[in-house]
């Protein structure tokens, strides 16, 4: 039996810090409504000269540094990201070329938040496949670009950064199970409403941002972390106490207390770094994980769980032996 194992993490947080106290100079809310509704206290917002392949390159030359892999050995880059540099090539293939990869595919997988886990899903099944050995899966996004900075009801939710792992072939487990799903009926409660095929504005003058009715997204984010937990439950014949971490999207601090509690998690297992960098859509949970193992919580014979949630509405999940 193949099975796919996390080599090395990476993550990249850009160097400008926005915090809660910057935005009560821009909008109409306080520091104090902020950490009470989210539990963010800042966000890390990419410079002008940077972008989503820019830092998703540096967490993954952090994580491949990690796993002691060079460029030769790199058979697959997928990227998951719903803020591509371009609207083609994929953001994988730039961060293809910058690292010095050749002849690897690489592509995007564009599933909002729940882009890592998807990424994760699909490099795990190549891996057992015999379709590569050594994967890059990246979480890399730059948030600010589609953010209205001007609407405080999304404003104050979102930042940059990128997580990565490197996915190797292994005799010993490594990605115990994963699952994901979609149900597309909910568009309209979070979505940019501009795109390529709609709305698509050649004279640039149209600005197109996140938009989000928060309290119904809320409510499905938390339904969809009890259909998570239902499944792994039943992955893992009722004995949670198999799970040593979780680590879910970090969107909100209340979504992720409500989504523990599903799960039965104590507090003390939760990765929560959320506070530190907001929701920073399909790179939070690489980015949780990194930082996690770097400061020692999170350790090698680990059993750890992933649980994402975003637009489409897409979730999902994975349970990993570290
Ligand atoms: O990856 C998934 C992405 N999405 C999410 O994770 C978001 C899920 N939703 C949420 O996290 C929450 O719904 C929010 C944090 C967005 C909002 O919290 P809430 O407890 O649902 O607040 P609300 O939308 O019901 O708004 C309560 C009040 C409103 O004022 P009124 O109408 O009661 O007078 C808002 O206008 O808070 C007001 N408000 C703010 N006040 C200060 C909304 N945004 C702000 C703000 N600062 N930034």
């Amino acid at each position: 039996m193949i099975y796919a194992r996390i080599a090395g993490t990476g993550s990249f947080l850009p160097e400008k810090v926005v915090t809660n106290k910057d935005l009560e100079k821009l909008i109409d809310t306080t520091d104090e409504w902020i950490q009470e509704r989210t539990g963010i206290k800042r966000r890390h917002i990419v410079a002008d000269d940077e972008t989503t392949s820019s830092i998703g390159l540096e967490a993954a030359k952090r994580a491949m540094s990690d796993a002691g892999v060079g460029p030769k050995d790199i058979d697959l880059i997928v990227v998951g990201t719903a803020t591509p540099d371009k609207i083609f090539p994929s953001t994988a293939c730039i961060i293809q070329r910058q690292l010095g990869v050749k002849n690897s595919p690489a592509f995007d997988v564009h599933a909002a938040c729940s882009g890592f886990v998807y990424g994760l899903d699909l490099a795990n099944r190549y891996i057992q496949t015999g379709g590569a050995k050594t994967v890059l899966v990246i979480g890399a996004e730059t948030l600010s670009r589609i953010t209205n900075w001007d609407d405080r009801s999304t404003a104050v939710l979102f930042g940059d950064g990128a997580g990565c792992v490197v996915l190797q072939s292994s005799d010993e487990p490594g990605i115990l199970a994963t699952h994901i799903h979609a149900d597309g009926q909910y568009e309209e409660l979070l979505h940019v409403p501009n795109g390529i095929s709609v709305g698509f504005d050649q004279t640039r003058a149209g600005r197109s941002y996140i938009e989000m009715n928060g309290n119904a997204v809320f409510r499905r984010a938390v339904a969809a972390f009890d259909n998570i937990a239902r499944e792994t439950i039943a992955d893992l014949d009722g004995d949670l106490g198999d799970i040593d971490w979780f680590v879910p999207h970090q969107a909100n601090m209340r979504i992720i207390k409500a989504a523990a509690k599903k799960l039965g998690m104590p507090m003390e297992r939760v990765i929560a770094t959320v506070d530190e960098h907001a929701n920073t859509s399909g790179a939070s949970i690489p980015l949780a994980l990194d930082l996690a193992v770097r400061d020692g919580r999170i350790k090698r014979g680990d059993t750890l769980m992933f649980a994402a949630f975003g637009a489409g509405f897409t979730w999902g999940s994975a349970m990993v032996k570290y």
